[in-house]
């Protein structure tokens, strides 16, 4: 270390908190948390059709991919040693029960077998919900113009199972509907996958963050929106009953999402479960990022690596990200 110069006047006593930071090497040996490829989950929305590399208006650099993109998808990940993905499926015909979501050849489900047999390490997340697969674009049954809970709850029960006999690794329901984790749980023991662990979205907000998605997975709902269902933004006491009930019901890990604004609810989280905790670092945060970098406002990468890192120093364990590869990519050309 260089010798520091005297100081002109007298000083008081006082700590250096300078000492750690004075270059690269120290400040590596006291950096609390760390970001590795290995911490994401990377979404794909999945299309029937052939050849197609569709890219998504309000997600530049996210595509949506028929299933003969897949392996070349899946071999780009394993490169960057990002372990999971977690699949949304745009089916070509909707209706109004959705009934697409757990047909045995779904596009997810096809997918899923897919992405098994070419990549037996590589960890599948399949999302459970019918708003991809509704005429009117609702997370699940309509009556009397609002999504009925108990009815929706059967078919997300046999979506969850129809993903399991595919070869999912982990169902993630993210409905919202009362109930669904327990009734998946019961439905999964029943059909013998006693063994596959449900990653319930437990704390979803009702949020705009949302909205490229849904230009992505053609989910948008016809009419209305789903604020019956998913979380009011101002609620955290609300949040932490979600996760308590979701873990009642025998959620193996849960999410929390959107990310970014609710930094305090994955805090709080990680306080008060032992299960994995992951943030969701919805669309619309990295439809904000592209944006910005676009217009040449920020620079992507510094941006973009502070984002993730504040959600895993918030208490995320895995962080779900459109970002995932870039990010990979940028901890490779770094190491
Ligand atoms: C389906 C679902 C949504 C997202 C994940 N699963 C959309 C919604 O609830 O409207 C959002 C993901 C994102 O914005 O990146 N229920
Ligand atoms: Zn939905």
């Amino acid at each position: 270390m260089t010798r520091s110069t005297t100081s002109p006047v007298p000083l008081p006593v006082f700590q250096r908190t300078r000492r750690l930071r004075q270059n690269t090497a120290l400040r590596a040996f006291a950096r609390e948390t760390n970001l590795s490829a290995g911490d994401f989950i990377y979404p794909i929305f999945v299309v029937e059709g052939e050849g197609i590399r569709k890219e998504i208006s309000s997600m530049p650099g996210q595509f949506q991919l028929s299933l003969d993109s897949l392996a070349g998808e899946v071999d780009g990940l394993r490169d960057l040693g990002i372990p999971g993905v977690l699949l949304f499926g745009i089916p070509s015909e909707k209706d109004e029960i959705g009934s697409g979501a757990f047909a045995a050849d779904g596009i997810v489900q096809r997918a899923v077998k897919l992405i098994r047999d070419y990549a037996p390490e590589m960890l599948i997340v399949t999302d459970v919900c019918a708003c991809e697969y509704t005429s009117h674009g609702h997370c699940g049954i309509i009556v009397s113009g609002v999504v009925d809970n108990d009815q929706t709850l059967p078919l997300l029960a046999r979506t969850a199972v129809s993903h399991a006999e595919a070869g999912a690794d982990i169902v993630a329901p993210s409905d919202m509907m009362d109930g669904r984790v327990a009734i998946i749980r019961q439905a999964l023991d029943d059909a013998g996958f006693v063994n596959t662990p449900i990653m319930s979205y437990a704390a979803k907000y009702a949020s705009a963050y949302y909205g490229p998605f849904r230009e992505a997975a053609e989910s948008t709902p016809t009419f209305g929106d789903r604020r019956t269902h998913q979380m009011d933004a101002g609620n955290i006491r609300e949040a932490m009953r979600e996760i308590e009930i979701d873990m009642a019901e025998g959620a193996d890990a849960i999410i929390v999402k959107p990310a970014l604004s609710y930094l305090d609810v994955l805090r709080a989280a990680r306080e008060r479960v032992d299960v994995p905790v992951v943030a969701y670092n919805v669309s619309g945060e990295y439809a904000m990022i592209k944006a910005a970098a676009q217009l040449g406002w920020i620079d992507e990468r510094r941006l973009t690596l502070e984002t993730m890192l504040s959600m895993k120093r918030a208490g995320a364990d895995r962080i779900i990200s459109y970002h995932a590869r870039e990010v990979a990519q940028w901890l490779q050309d770094k190491a």
